[in-house]
């Protein structure tokens, strides 16, 4: 069986170069379905999920080719409407091809992504707004079916500031008639960018990091390259992980100024942190103080940087609570946490956290990418050797996951037998 074993504990110290956002990385090349010339897409992280979207987007008839760090994604040739229920099942972000393919075919035929480990995850709100440019759906057999002559602009406000909603959103609009406006848009600089790489493409967009986004439908989209913007989450996964094993890191090739108020909690936890020009370190000495945070939409504290700081108040000094808002199944992980010594206790949508001094070393199964990447930095900390076993969910998201931990002086090993 694949698993990853940990030697503990240990400090990080050294540098960990940052790759491409998957989270934006995904999207764009979604967004690629409403460009029938050739796009190119840089600094592309190599991960399963990359890949998957990959195989979502050639299933769709586009051509896709992986070069060293860049995506080619040619979608002039005649496209299918289906994305089937294997592919979805995979990566829930397979979704995102809902908007494009309304927008280029005025029709789409979608497996309903379903929940998954940490939570029901519906996309009513992507469906709504839709509905709001034209569209009707109909839903039977595990699949949405849309259909739309040509979608028009409209004004959608969002019942709550969805990620995948307001992009769906966007790429529906590029090409829709008139001006269409979202309000109460999600703002995570994921969306600044998607908005980015369409206008270059030579879409309207405006106000995109902004709760309120306006976009001038064009007829046409023309061909682009466009390098991805750092990975914020992965940033704060290595920045909470230099802290938690009271360890010195430099993080290269990333943007601090999208993860501030991790690097703040960091700070109130008792780390310093130098931000620079595209580079942030991270020193942490002796035990983390415990603090109270609220998971909220950028640009409040991310649900995805949630696990691994659970791990460093694990070991704070004193109690703290940590209130999840986005995700209602994001704290099923804690059970593992607490398999490794931990003092946490969950009560709804809070986990009261009482700080211990070690953790200790366990096997432990990772639940999803986020709350997997967070039990291998609880390995780091604890004494003895942990075994993360579902290796598979932190390759979907983290690139040379082992390789950049080795390279700042951990001991993690991949053992497949
Ligand atoms: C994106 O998911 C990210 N995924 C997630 O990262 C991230 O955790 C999340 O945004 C929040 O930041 C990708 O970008 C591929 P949402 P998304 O729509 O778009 C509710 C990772 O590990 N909601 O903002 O699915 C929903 O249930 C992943 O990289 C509705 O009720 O997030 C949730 O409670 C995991 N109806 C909240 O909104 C809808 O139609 C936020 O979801 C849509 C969402």
């Amino acid at each position: 069986m694949r698993r990853y074993a940990v030697d503990g504990p240990v400090a990080l110290e050294g540098t960990i170069p940052i790759s491409g956002a998957k989270n934006g990385a995904l999207k764009l090349m979604a967004a690629s379905l409403l460009v029938p010339e050739e796009v190119v897409i840089e600094r592309v992280p190599n991960i399963t999920d990359v890949h998957l979207m990959g195989e979502v987007l050639e299933r769709l008839g586009a051509k896709v080719s992986f070069g060293d760090g860049t995506v080619t994604i040619d979608a002039s040739g005649d496209l299918s409407e289906e994305t089937p229920y294997d592919l979805v099942t995979k990566m829930r972000a397979s979704i995102q091809v809902l908007g494009p393919l309304l927008a280029r075919l005025g029709r789409a035929r979608v497996a309903m992504p379903g929940g998954d480990a940490i939570g029901s995850r519906p996309i009513d709100l992507h469906l709504q707004g839709l509905e709001r440019m034209g569209a009707k759906f109909t839903s039977q057999h595990g699949y949405v079916e849309g259909v739309a002559h040509r979608l028009r602009a409209a004004d959608v406000l969002l019942e709550f500031p969805s990620v995948g909603a307001t992009e769906n959103l966007i790429m529906g609009a590029v090409l829709a008639e008139g001006r269409t406006t979202i309000e109460n848009a999600a703002r995570e600089p994921e969306i600044q960018d998607l908005a980015a790489f369409l206008n270059a493409a030579g879409a309207r967009i405006e106000g995109a990091g902004t709760p309120f986004i306006s976009i001038e439908g064009v007829r046409e989209l023309g061909p682009v390259r466009h390098p991805i913007i750092p990975d914020r989450v992965e940033s704060g996964s290595y920045a909470i992980a230099a802290a938690a094993t009271r360890g010195d890191v430099r993080l290269t090739d990333t943007r601090p100024e999208f993860f501030e108020l991790p690097l703040q909690k960091l700070e109130q936890a008792g780390a310093e942190v130098d931000r620079g020009d595209g580079e942030v370190r991270v020193r942490m000495k002796g035990r983390p103080q415990s603090l109270d945070l609220s998971t909220l939409p950028f640009p409040g504290f991310p649900t995805d940087l949630q696990p691994p700081m659970m791990v460093l108040l694990a070991q704070a000094d004193g109690s703290s609570i940590v209130t999840e808002n986005v995700f209602e199944a994001r704290f099923l992980f804690v059970d593992e946490l607490n398999r490794m010594g931990c003092q946490i206790r969950v009560e709804g949508h809070h986990a009261v956290i009482r700080g211990i001094d070690r953790l200790s070393g366990a096997p432990v199964r990772a639940p999803d990418i986020r709350a997997g990447a967070a039990l291998v930095v609880g390995g780091l900390c604890a004494e003895g050797r942990t075994e993360v076993y579902d290796t598979g969910h932190i390759e979907r998201g983290y690139e040379s996951f082992v390789e950049k931990l080795n390279g700042a002086g951990a001991n993690v090993a991949l053992l497949d037998d």
